[in-house]
């Protein structure tokens, strides 16, 4: 398939492999990498977490314990036929297809990661409510200057691995185009119950954005992202001591203990400006704070930062003095203003990675949180439009990087505990199971 061995080309197909997906970007993978047998999960899925969630001790995490996302990652949007409620024996057919996933990749980096998410309008499919203590509302315009397209299909499932010839075989496999995934048969396929109305790739780690920017819309040509960065903006995020745990954004009581809420945005990116017109200490103090550029406290991708980016109590509080000072608000000094509880805990588990799906930069974000409603308090304090009547600082300018990101899409998932991901009921029921 790759007209006589031409090497560029051949590169050209694995790095888009999963952003293109399909039986002949798989067998491009497995043909380059001659690749390692995959390891398989357990013979009895009743070992797994509870939690579909539960991906931080199963990835590989860096020299300060901050955990390594999976490099390729892929976000399959499904719908099911009909208006009313789904039947018991779709939802044997969606579990089966499941615990084949669970049994034939080891649930890591190294096999396979996955989660099913539903959304609101699914469960209105029941007519009957969410108990109230779900917070789970339509997705909605989070800030006065965005007007993106809302995700309400039924269901979300997320695939992730190291491996982009295990995204793709066990999408091949629940796609019902291949009889088996890591050698074990598929009793059923996704697609006997759900259609993929829509299909998102990405991937995130050191290397791949600058891999993949040149020609990319929203890159400028210079080709300007650092080889050392995971993220196309050209630092690392996700620090430990940032991010939420999952004890923390996970449902303690109620029909799904044991589950979380996802919202899911998907953001443009446009980085002439950014790239262009900034120095890197205007980048260091609109992605983070302007105390980071003056103290020069961020190294190249900031990884010098260790587990904890560094946004200190102070610089929350006294953000607006900071934008008096420096003409400038910091992104992450922004955000952290609704990201905190009382006692100082860090409310939101971000998950996000990069895209050049639509052959333009973007980043698809999932983020995971108790309640949907934390996740809008936090969006809501990014926008600082509180901030926008400081003489310097405009709604997009000067105002972290809002001026370079472009909200295209959002939606807002539960995540039931694994042994509800199977078509549950508002009321946590999975009859027929
Ligand atoms: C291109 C898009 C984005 C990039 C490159 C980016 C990058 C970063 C970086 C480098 C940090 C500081 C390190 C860390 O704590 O992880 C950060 C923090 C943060 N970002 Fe973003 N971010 C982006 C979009 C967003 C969006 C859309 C949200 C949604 C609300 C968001 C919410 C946050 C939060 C809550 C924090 C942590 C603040 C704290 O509590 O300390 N970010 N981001």
């Amino acid at each position: 398939m790759f007209g006589g061995g031409d090497e560029t080309s051949r590169r050209a197909v694995l790095k888009g492999a999963v952003a293109v997906g399909g039986a002949a970007a798989l067998s491009a993978c497995l043909e380059e990498t001659d690749p390692e047998p995959v390891p398989s999960g357990p013979e009895d899925p009743s070992s797994l977490s509870e939690r579909q969630h539960a991906w931080n001790d199963r990835v590989r995490t860096d020299d300060h314990g901050n955990t390594l996302l999976p490099r390729h990652q892929l976000l399959l949007y499904l719908t099911l036929p009909g208006d009313g409620p789904p039947e018991a024996a779709a939802r044997r057919d969606v579990e089966s297809a499941l615990r084949t996933l669970d049994r034939a990749y080891e649930r890591s980096s190294d096999g396979l990661l996955h989660s099913l998410a539903y959304s609101p309008r699914y469960f209105d499919r029941f007519g009957v409510d969410l108990p109230a203590s779900i917070d789970l509302p339509e997705p909605r315009a989070l800030s006065p200057f965005e007007a993106p397209e809302f995700d309400r299909q039924d269901a979300l499932l997320h695939l992730a691995s190291d491996r982009a010839d295990v995204v793709l075989a066990a999408e091949e496999a629940l796609r019902g185009n291949e009889p088996t995934a890591n050698g074990r048969d598929l009793e059923s396929a996704l697609t006997d119950v759900f259609e993929v109305t829509d299909r998102r790739s990405g991937f995130v780690g050191a290397g791949m954005p600058a891999e993949r920017q040149d020609g990319l819309a929203g890159i400028p040509s210079s080709n300007p992202v650092p080889e050392e960065s995971p993220l196309f903006m050209g630092f690392v995020a996700g620090f430990r001591k940032n991010q939420a745990t999952e004890d923390y954004v996970t449902l303690s009581d109620g029909p799904f203990a044991g589950g979380t809420t996802k919202h899911v945005s998907n953001l443009r990116m446009r980085l002439d400006d950014w790239y262009g017109e900034q120095s890197f200490e205007e980048r260091v103090a609109e992605l983070f704070s302007p105390v980071h550029a003056a103290d020069g406290l961020v190294d190249g991708v900031g990884a010098n930062l260790g587990d904890d980016s560094g946004i200190t109590p102070e610089m929350i509080d006294e953000i607006r003095q900071h934008a008096r000072r420096f003409g400038r608000v910091g992104h992450a000094q922004k955000a952290a203003r609704a990201n905190r509880n009382e006692d100082g805990t860090v409310r939101t588990l971000r998950r996000h990675f990069e895209s050049t799906d639509d052959d333009e930069a973007s980043l698809h974000f999932p983020s995971l949180q108790r309640g949907i409603t934390t996740f809008e308090e936090v969006r809501e304090a990014m926008n600082g439009t509180d901030l926008a009547d400081v003489p310097t600082i405009r709604q997009r300018v000067n105002n972290g990087i809002l001026e370079y990101v472009f909200v295209k899409r959002r939606g807002n998932f539960l995540v039931p505990p694994r042994s509800q991901r199977s078509l549950p009921t508002p009321t946590g029921e999975t009859p027929g199971i």
